[in-house]
C-alpha cells in the first residue's frame, strides 16, 4: 500500500476487534515510535492491553469499543513545536499502522488520560492518544450516526470542506502537486472534523496556517502538514504555525508533475 492508498483509505476507527496486535506489527510500530521519538524528541508510548483509558461509557460517550491499544502521544510542557509535531510524526504512524491492516482514531477528548498505563515525567503533557486496532464490522454504524451528529454540529462551527476552501491564491493555474496536495489535505483528520488549515499562496510563495482557536488546532496543523507533503512530493514544510512550503528543486520533474505515484 502506497501512502496516498493510505490517505484515500483512512478514516477513524471506533470499533475494533478484541484481539491482541499481530507480534510482528507491534514490534514494527514500538520501532517506528521509537524511530520517530529520536526524531523529534518527542515521547510517545506505544501501549497495548490497556483499555483502561477507554472503559468509561460516560468518558468515551459510549463511542468505542475494544480499545486496548493506543499511542500515548506525549511531549514535553516547554517543546513549543510539540503539539505540530504531535500531528506530524503522529500521522504519519496513522498511515504506516493502516498499511499493516491496523486501523485508528486520534482521540483528544472523549477517554480518560489519567487511567493511561503510560509513564510520564512531570514535564511532560499527555495530549492525546491514537487508539488503535483491528477494526469491527460494527463501527459502521457507530460511524455513521457519530458523521451524522458531526455534520449537523459543523453547521453551526466550519462545516466539511470542499479542496477549493482551503486556500486562497493569485494563481490562474495551478501546479498539479498544489491541487494533490490539497486534495490529501480534505481526507485528513481533524478534531471535531473543524478542518482549520488554509493556505496562502501569492507571489509562488506557499503558506500554511491555522487561527489557533482552539487547543487541537497545531495538532491538526502537524497532520495537515503531513498530508499535503506525502501528496505533492516534491518538498516538505519549514517548521511553525504560516510556515512556508519549501520545493526541492532536485527532484525530478516528473516527480513535481505527479507522474509517478510509486514511492
Ligand atoms: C487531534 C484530534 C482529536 C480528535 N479527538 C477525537 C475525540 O476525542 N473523539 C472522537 O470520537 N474523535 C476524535 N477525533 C476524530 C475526528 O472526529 C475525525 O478525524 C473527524 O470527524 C473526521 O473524520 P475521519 O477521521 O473519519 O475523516 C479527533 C481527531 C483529531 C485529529
Amino acid at each position: 500500500m502506497t501512502n496516498m492508498d493510505a490517505i484515500n483509505k483512512r478514516v477513524s476507527q471506533r470499533a475494533f476487534l478484541n484481539k491482541k496486535l499481530d507480534k510482528d506489527s507491534e514490534d514494527k510500530l514500538r520501532n517506528l515510535v521509537h524511530a520517530c521519538n529520536k526524531k523529534s524528541g518527542l515521547d510517545m508510548q506505544l501501549i497495548c492491553g490497556d483499555p483502561k483509558p477507554f472503559s468509561s461509557k460516560f468518558k468515551t460517550l459510549g463511542r468505542f469499543s475494544n480499545v486496548n491499544n493506543y499511542i500515548a502521544m506525549i511531549g514535553y510542557e516547554d517543546d513549543e513545536l510539540r503539539k505540530e509535531k504531535i500531528g506530524w510524526f503522529g500521522e504519519y504512524l496513522v498511515l504506516e499502522a493502516l498499511k499493516m491492516g491496523i486501523s485508528s482514531c486520534w482521540v483528544s477528548g472523549t477517554y480518560a488520560p489519567s487511567k493511561s498505563a503510560c509513564l510520564m515525567y512531570d514535564d511532560e503533557v499527555m495530549e492525546c492518544v491514537i487508539a488503535l486496532g483491528y477494526p469491527a464490522e460494527e463501527d459502521t454504524k457507530v460511524t455513521t450516526a457519530f458523521n451524522k451528529v458531526m455534520s449537523v454540529k459543523n453547521k453551526f462551527v466550519d462545516s466539511s470542506k470542499e479542496p477549493e476552501d482551503f486556500y486562497e491564491t493569485d494563481k490562474d493555474r495551478l501546479p498539479r502537486w498544489f491541487i494533490r496536495g490539497i486534495d490529501a489535505v480534505a481526507k485528513a483528520p481533524s478534531a471535531m472534523n473543524r478542518q482549520p488549515v488554509y493556505f496562502k499562496y501569492f507571489d509562488d510563495k506557499l503558506t500554511i496556517g491555522v487561527d489557533e482557536a482552539y487547543e487541537t488546532d497545531l495538532i491538526d496543523l502537524g497532520i495537515a502538514k503531513m498530508h499535503f507533503m506525502l501528496a505533492a512530493g516534491n518538498g516538505s514544510w519549514e517548521s511553525g504555525n504560516h510556515a512556508e512550503y519549501i520545493i526541492d528543486r532536485l527532484r525530478p520533474v516528473e516527480r513535481e508533475e505527479g507522474l509517478s505515484e510509486e514511492e
